[in-house]
């Protein structure tokens, strides 16, 4: 780990200030005040929010604080979808629009309150007929369609805990996470569809289950797009048909405010993901309390977050946070770049987009096709912006700001972490926005940035990006592994540890930087060099691999692997085109490498770890730094 390191900011200290009738309108009007408020009485802070839902019991005591175990809200009972469907069903949202789902070649499906509502408990009721009850697990390996969001919401409704995998993941991928969290059911469908195409999931599944004992159903969505598809009927049954029958009403599950909702996989430094496990309560408080008050959500808002339900985004902003508060969400089947580059500001035309939430990585291809795109369309509907996923760089917030927002949208760059749960840094709508820097703590949330014996750095200075207190949302352990959550909370004294290295700038705002460890960004996708490194070590010519993440200035980072074979197996570029579909195969296609490289030895400290450092060093042309524990 290094220390904290110096900066220079070459006086590079530009702000953009958006139109302060931003500011009049939002929830959260005064940041500074807000954020006086929120220190003078932290957990009344909480209190205030928690509050503004609907509870079956109301709370003992707000945060029972046992270093390094949080409970907050105990003795609680609450049901998240109650506060996400009935909540709004019952009072002057019924018949608003909750759910806009577009597929790829404009197909629209519309799901009210009242209609998701019932479609949820169905759903739920079909899941009980299965025998799912409170606290089993399910996994969920779907494309992004409605059904994946209703899916989540009846596991939710009674109580099971759902891993959702996100439909990107190949069969390795998805046998370890279905296997770690030892999931009843899984939910599936036919086919997730691509740029036109069709691509098999469900025969992923298949495969991936063959050694999962725990697997007793999977339930299949048959999207029939190609040609009706054929059900093993001793282990799997129709998504539709399990509904047939049954009630439009489920009295949902009494949860704990402190009970598992779900588990979500994330890579970790080892090639084992790690379960992260959210809970009700806290989770509840912190996703509705960011999605409103972050993205400012008023009742006649449209919401489109592009990401994937697999995700954390998907979980926190576009299922749980978003139906918190009411709000009308749009999901899109949808890549940036089919039909044409102009497929996002389609959607953001036709459906009067107020609230966009998309990924760096996005932008910066966007910004590569050219502003003729999204000029093509009438993006005036459009609000407030938001990032997520990896730094946003100065050049493409100002490209955001200017060509997407007309120079007059907020564009909120959110920090934070499938391991938070919920948004904790960032720029408040209508404070100054510095390009380059995520921005400063929301209230509720106690982010700084110290050196590795925890001390804050100097502002200006960079180290290591931490919390101090826990929040809401924050995750209670890593399922089955509760050492592994320990590291989170015990690496620097005191403080839990992101992973993350930032700067913190003399105006109090935070630039992220990167990881501080072996995980790669690359697309906005986090994939530990492990994860990696042992798909390509399983492949009968390899004896050794190290990974890298390589700057790309589209994805963020390319993977670059470096391999060595194992004797009786030659160099060839068609060996190094199947070790790439290998990884595909076995990870999925969001962690093949870009590059290969053969080399006959790896540089090692003398204790054998690989120093991945010096491969990136040398792959970038700098200086590798202190290689003093490097082998002869
Ligand atoms: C990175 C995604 C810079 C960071 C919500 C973090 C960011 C990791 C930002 C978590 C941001 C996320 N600026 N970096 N606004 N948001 N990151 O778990 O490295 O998929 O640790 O959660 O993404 O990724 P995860």
């Amino acid at each position: 780990m290094p220390e904290s390191f110096e900066v220079s900011m070459a006086g590079d200290e530009k702000y953009y200030v958006p139109d302060q009738s931003y500011k009049e309108q939002a929830w959260t009007k005064d940041y500074a005040q807000s954020y006086k408020e929120f220190l003078a009485d932290k957990t009344g802070f909480w209190e205030n929010q928690a509050q503004q839902l609907e509870w079956f019991k109301k709370w003992d005591k707000v945060l029972e604080w046992n270093y390094p175990y949080a409970k907050w809200f105990v003795n609680a009972k609450l049901n998240i979808t109650h506060n996400c469907l009935d909540r709004h069903v019952n009072n002057h949202r019924r018949n608003k629009v909750a759910l806009v789902w577009r597929g790829e070649e404009g197909e629209e499906r519309i799901f009210t309150y009242k209609k998701l509502f019932h479609e949820v408990c169905r759903f739920a009721n079909g899941l009980k007929k299965l025998g799912v009850t409170k606290g089993d697990r399910v996994c969920i390996y779907m494309p992004l369609v409605p059904e994946q969001v209703i899916a989540m919401l009846a596991c939710a409704r009674i109580g099971a805990v759902h891993s959702v995998v996100f439909g990107g993941f190949g069969v390795n991928a998805l046998n370890m996470r279905i296997n770690d969290a030892e999931a009843k059911i899984v939910i599936t469908a036919d086919v997730t569809i691509r740029r036109g195409k069709t691509i098999p999931l469900k025969t992923i599944v298949e495969e991936a289950i063959i050694n999962s004992p725990s697997v007793e159903k999977v339930v299949v969505l048959s999207r029939e797009v190609d040609q009706p598809v054929e059900l093993h009927k001793e282990l799997e049954i129709d998504y539709y048909e399990l509904m047939e029958g049954v009630s439009a009403e489920c009295t949902p599950e009494v949860m704990d405010a402190e009970d598992p909702l779900f588990i979500l996989y994330t890579s970790g430094s080892t090639g084992t993901p790690k379960g992260i496990v959210h809970t009700c309560g806290g989770y509840m408080v912190g996703t509705y309390y960011t999605t409103l008050n972050v993205f400012d959500v008023k009742d006649n808002d449209v919401y489109w977050c592009t990401a994937d339900t697999g995700w954390i985004t998907g979980h926190s902003y576009v299922v749980y946070g978003p139906f918190a508060v009411g709000a009308t969400v749009v999901l899109a089947e949808a890549v940036p770049d089919y039909p044409d580059a102009g497929a996002f500001w389609k959607i953001v035309e036709d459906l009067g987009i107020t609230i966009f939430y998309t990924a760096p990585t996005t932008i910066r291809m966007f910004m590569r096709v050219g502003e003729e795109w999204p000029n093509k369309y009438d993006l005036s509907s459009l609000r407030i912006l938001g990032s997520v996923g990896e730094p946003l760089n100065p050049e493409a917030f100002e490209w955001y700001y200017r060509v997407i927002g007309k120079n007059h949208c907020p564009v909120v760059d959110t920090w934070w972490q499938t391991e938070t749960g919920m948004q904790m840094i960032t720029t408040m709508i209508g404070e100054p926005m510095r390009p380059g820097f995520a921005g400063k703590s929301l209230p509720g949330v106690v982010a700084d940035v110290v050196d590795k014996r925890g001390a804050p750095v100097a502002p200006g200075n960079g180290g290591f990006l931490v919390m101090r207190d826990p929040w809401p949302a924050m995750l209670r352990t890593v399922y089955k592994n509760d050492e592994r959550y320990k590291t989170y909370w015990n690496t620097i004294p005191g403080c839990y540890m992101a992973g993350d290295l930032a700067v913190k700038g003399k105006d109090g705002n935070i630039m992220i930087i990167g990881r501080a460890d072996d995980i790669i960004i690359t697309a906005g996708h986090n994939i530990g060099t492990a994860e990696v490194e042992s798909a390509l070590v399983s492949h009968q010519a390899v004896a050794e691999a190290a990974v890298i993440g390589k700057p790309d200035p589209l994805k963020g980072n390319l993977i670059k692997a470096f391999v060595i074979l194992r004797v009786g197996f030659q160099p060839s570029e068609k060996l190094k085109s199947d070790l790439i579909y290998h990884v595909r195969m076995t990870l999925g296609p969001i962690a093949m490498p870009s590059e290969i490289e053969f080399m006959d030895k790896l540089p090692k400290t003398r204790s054998g770890k690989i120093m991945r450092r010096v491969l990136k060093a040398k792959e970038m042309g700098i200086d590798p730094g202190d290689v003093s524990t490097l082998e002869e």
